[in-house]
C-alpha cells in the first residue's frame, strides 16, 4: 500500500505572522515578517485532512489562506494571545510560527506623538504565548516552536525548547541573504528531545510538508 500520509480526524492551530505594538494611532514596533511559514504549515495541514484554525498577526498574504481554514486576524501580541488561549484546549498539534513582539510600548497615546530631538521609548514585556501554552498542554498536546537564530542555533534552539516545554522546535536561520523573513525559502534543523536533523535550503512549502510528515499517520482504507 502506498504511504499516502493523513491529519483526519486532527485539529491543528497555526500562529503567523508579525504582531504590532502601536506607540501612536499611527506608529508601532513590529518585524518583517511576512506570515508565509505558518501559511504553509497551515495550508498543508488542511491538505492533509485537518481541521485548521490559523491566528495571523497582520500580513496581506492572509488573501492567500483557503477558505477552508478558520482565519482569526489579530495586530497585536496581547491579541494573540487571548485568541490563542481560546482556541489551544482543543487543539492536537500547536504550530507556534508568528514571530510575536517581546517588547511592547509601555504607553499609548491616542494623539500622533510630535516628533522631539530625544524620544525615550519605555517597553515592557509582552505575554509570552509559547511559554504559556507550555505549561497549560495537556498530555496528548503536541506543542511545535519556532527559533528564527541568527547564530548558534541548535545551542539557542535547545534552550528555548526546553524553557517553553515545546515538543518539537524548528530552528530558523535569519539574518543572511535568501533566508528566514520575507523569504521564499528557509534552512535550518529540526529539534526533538533526542534528535537533530538539518535540512538544506527548502522552499517553506516543502518545509511545511517535511515538518508535518513527523505528525501524520499513514492512511489506511
Ligand atoms: O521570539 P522568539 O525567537 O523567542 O520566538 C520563539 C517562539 O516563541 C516562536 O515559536 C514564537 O511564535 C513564540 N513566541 C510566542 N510569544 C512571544 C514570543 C515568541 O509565542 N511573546
Amino acid at each position: 500500500m502506498p504511504y499516502a500520509p493523513t491529519l483526519k480526524g486532527m485539529s491543528v492551530l497555526v500562529t503567523t505572522g508579525p504582531t504590532r505594538e502601536y506607540l501612536d494611532p499611527v506608529r508601532f514596533l513590529s518585524n518583517p515578517s511576512s506570515g508565509k511559514m505558518g501559511i504553509a504549515i497551515a495550508g498543508e495541514a488542511l491538505r492533509l485532512g485537518a481541521k485548521v484554525t490559523l491566528i495571523s498577526g497582520p500580513t496581506s498574504l492572509t488573501q492567500t489562506v483557503s477558505k477552508k481554514i478558520k482565519l482569526i486576524q489579530v495586530i497585536t501580541a496581547e491579541g494573540m494571545y487571548r485568541a490563542v488561549m481560546k482556541k489551544f484546549p482543543r487543539a492536537d498539534l500547536i504550530f507556534m510560527v508568528a514571530a510575536v513582539s517581546d517588547w511592547r510600548p509601555a504607553n499609548f497615546s491616542s494623539k500622533k506623538l510630535k516628533i522631539k530631538k530625544r524620544w525615550p521609548l519605555p517597553l515592557v514585556p509582552t505575554p509570552d504565548i509559547l511559554a504559556t501554552v507550555g505549561r497549560k498542554k495537556k498530555k496528548g498536546q503536541l506543542l511545535i516552536g519556532f527559533a528564527a537564530e541568527t547564530n548558534n542555533l541548535v545551542l539557542n534552539a535547545r534552550a528555548k525548547m526546553k524553557k517553553k516545554n515545546c515538543d518539537l522546535m524548528i530552528a530558523n536561520k535569519v539574518g543572511s541573504k535568501n533566508v528566514g523573513f520575507e523569504s521564499d525559502h528557509s534552512r535550518g534543523y529540526l529539534l526533538s528531545k533526542d534528535s537533530v536533523v538539518p535540512f538544506p535550503l527548502l522552499s517553506k512549502q516543502k518545509l511545511a510538508r517535511k515538518i508535518l510528515k513527523v505528525f501524520s499517520k499513514p492512511f489506511s482504507n
